[in-house]
């Protein structure tokens, strides 16, 4: 059974955990897409471990973790995982593979990130991480692949190349000294060096994995509505975020995907810039990041908290083929008088029951509402969707039907075990 694991709101929807169960199942892990823009909290043992490109599926013996071809590898932060691994007593012998044709992300891509967002009038509120700048030299056919750094003549012409161009774009329009080759030349190839032994022709393994029988988990990493092309464009990040980038960012076949599982927290969160027509106000919005520990995994930043929206849920499942649902973080909702989940949007006199994908529209609509009553006392140690408060159950319950897809799986707190299985 082949599985991809999709956020459907604005990513940091808990996936992390999820993945981490359902890699206890599989055979192998794969990332397909974004970079060290991701961050994912698993907590085993009362240990947080935050994974940026590493699957998490490496903290369980055997299964074996792949770096997909739509990935974008900074390997400074590559190698600082894979070290903290060796760190932590986890041993990852033969068990990563990185694909030779994902992208680097250069020294010059995380500083162009961080300029761009200075001179831009709408700021996207980016990780800082290099991921557009990256993405943008793969699509304008001038990137640097993770092979090329094991070809010192090749990235040499390949570096210059970029470098003289780019030096000049620094200098120019952003008063920015640039970078010098022989430094950056180096550093790279040695990064190449010590990444040698993890990489290969992923597609090919993987492929061979399938014809074998394996079981492969596709994770997803952010969220629909941060996707290239269905995002709250340009509020995005630069990949394809739904199921189908697991294909293109893997090199598998789509009739190869048995299932795809959507993950929604039981509220909505965003960190960046852009429209959240379910945000909350004043200081329900600092209650709830508390109590949620709503800070990014990555930068640590704030992130913006709202109710469940279930018109872009509703969306995120018709674009990724979402035929089960993870709700998470149910606990954070524990002892609220009342829940609210938006149903419809309202827009000029009109209710629009459908996702506007016109941006002018999304940051102009008021939220319908459904309200229905919270619950006393705390869900964490339920592990039965019986023992639920009973209002708990409504609620999950009239999800399921408005939704239109089956609630599996609800989460009750951070470690492994506080998760219902329905
Ligand atoms: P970038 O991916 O760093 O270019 O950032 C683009 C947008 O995506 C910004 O609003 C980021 O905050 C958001 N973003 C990127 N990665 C994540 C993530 O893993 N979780 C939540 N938001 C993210």
């Amino acid at each position: 059974m082949n599985i991809v694991i999709v956020g459907t709101q604005w990513g940091d929807e808990g996936k992390g955990k999820l993945i981490d169960i359902f890699s206890e199942k599989v055979d192998c892990i794969v990332r397909y897409q974004g970079g060290s823009n991701a961050g994912h909290t698993v907590v085993v043992d009362d240990k947080e471990y935050i994974f940026h490109l590493i699957p998490s599926g490496i903290l369980h013996k055997g299964k074996v973790c792949y770096i997909g071809n739509g990935v974008v590898v900074d390997p400074a932060v590559l190698i600082e995982e894979i070290e903290g691994l060796a760190r932590a007593g986890i041993s990852i012998g033969g068990r990563l593979k990185i694909s030779s044709l994902a992208h680097v992300i250069m020294p010059y891509h995380k500083i162009l990130d961080k300029l761009r967002e200075i001179k831009m009038t709408h700021r996207i509120g980016t990780t800082g991480r290099g991921i557009g700048p990256c993405y943008a030299d793969k699509i304008n056919r001038c990137g640097i692949r993770i092979i090329d750094l094991l070809n010192p003549r090749v990235f040499r012409e390949k570096l210059k190349d970029n470098l003289k161009e780019k030096n000049e774009i620094f200098r120019k329009v952003y008063n920015h000294s640039g970078y010098s080759f022989e430094n950056t030349y180096r550093q790279y190839l040695a990064y190449g060096k010590r990444l040698s032994k993890y990489i290969c022709n992923t597609t090919s393994c993987l492929n061979r994995a399938i014809a074998d029988k394996k079981d492969i988990l596709f994770e997803g990493a952010q969220g629909t509505f941060l996707d290239i092309d269905f995002g709250t464009y340009p509020f995005v990040t630069s990949s394809s975020t739904i199921s189908g980038g697991a294909c293109i960012g893997s090199g598998i076949s789509p009739i190869k995907i048995n299932k795809v599982i959507g993950v929604a927290k039981a509220y909505a969160t965003r960190v960046g810039e852009g429209p959240f027509p379910t945000e909350f106000k004043d200081g329900f919005q600092e209650f709830i990041r508390n109590k949620g520990r709503e800070f990014g995994a990555t930068t640590g930043r704030p992130r913006r908290c709202g109710w469940l929206d279930a018109v872009m849920v509703k969306e995120a499942i018709i674009l990724s083929g979402v035929s089960e649902l993870a709700i998470m973080k149910l606990d954070v909702l524990d002892g609220l008088e009342a829940i609210r989940v938006c149903t419809a949007y309202k827009y000029k006199g009109k209710i629009l029951r459908e996702f506007p994908y016109d941006l002018e529209v999304l940051k102009n609509v008021t939220p319908v509402y459904k309200q229905m009553p919270g619950w006393t006392g705390s869900v964490t140690g339920v592990r039965k969707f019986s023992d639920l408060p009973v209002n708990a159950k409504k609620y999950l319950l009239w999800l399921q039907h408005i939704l239109k897809a089956q609630v599996k799986v609800v989460s009750v707190g951070s470690s492994r075990e506080e998760t219902i299985f329905i």
